[in-house]
């Protein structure tokens, strides 16, 4: 496998099984060993990781479990969600390429497709004086899994009735991440705001929320600089950092 990239995925490895990508790539990263766009894939993960200490668990060899290293240097520590609606992005284009153009990204992490978990991005950053200096992107999405513990999960597989052919989901992913990477890194952060927000689950809708241990009636508005969710409650703009607001389903 090689992606039709300048950079993402030609430093690749493929490992039949590991921990966590993410884990792997910060070794690369710690020895030194690891150009902008090294990739991790691994096709079993026995303790993968998700956002707020969660693990992430995925059949062996049925889904897309990866990490990338990048250097966006360009990238104030407090822009570092744009690296996010980048990543987002990328996963989105490649759903709705293989035919999921109802996919959204469900703020901060999440891919969904009608309200079912499709997959989910773990962005380790390490900052210095103010800057990213590396990023470890991971991602996890569900390819050929067909069943789950989890009522609210879902695969392509699933919802496409078809099975896919991991190699080139992966290969494809990784050509659509470095183009969103690159018109991120070429300043186009006002055409990723705009192309997130459209994608982005329940915007502009009415529902309930829980926001300091109440449940309230919101409409997501924006998401401003920082990656708050922005937010209408009883007509009032509030600002939601990740943990200070949950969904109702
Ligand atoms: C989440 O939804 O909580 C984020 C899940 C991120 C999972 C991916 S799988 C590849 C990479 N390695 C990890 O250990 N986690 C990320």
């Amino acid at each position: 496998m090689l992606p039709h990239t300048l950079f993402i995925g030609q430093q690749l490895y493929f490992l039949p099984v590991c921990e966590s990508t993410n884990s792997e790539a910060y070794q690369l990263l710690i020895k030194n060993e690891a150009i902008e766009g090294c990739t991790i894939v691994a096709a079993h993960q026995t303790r993968g990781r998700g956002q707020r200490g969660n693990s992430w668990e995925a059949e062996p060899g049925k889904n897309v479990t990866l990490s990338v290293i990048l250097s966006p240097s360009f990238l104030m520590a407090r822009q570092q969600f744009y690296l996010n609606m980048a990543v987002s992005l990328a996963v989105l284009d490649l759903l709705r390429e293989q035919g999921l153009p109802e996919a959204q990204v469900k703020w901060p992490n999440d891919l969904y497709f009608q309200d079912k978990k499709l997959g989910g991005i773990l962005i380790e950053n390490s900052i210095n004086s103010y800057k990213i200096q590396h990023s470890i992107v991971g991602i996890g999405l569900n390819v050929n899994q067909l069943q789950f513990e989890s009522p609210t999960a879902t695969s392509m597989a699933r919802e496409l009735g078809r099975v896919l052919d991991m190699e080139s989901v992966t290969e494809r992913l990784l050509e659509l991440l470095e183009k969103r990477y690159l018109q991120l890194r070429n300043g186009h952060t006002g055409q990723l705001r705009h192309a997130y927000l459209q994608a982005l689950y329940r915007y502009q809708e009415v529902h309930a929320y829980i926001a300091d241990n109440q449940q309230v009636q919101g409409q997501i508005v924006g998401v401003d600089e920082d990656g708050r969710l922005a937010v209408e409650i009883e007509n009032q703009l509030r600002y939601f950092s990740f943990k200070e607001i949950a969904y109702c389903i």
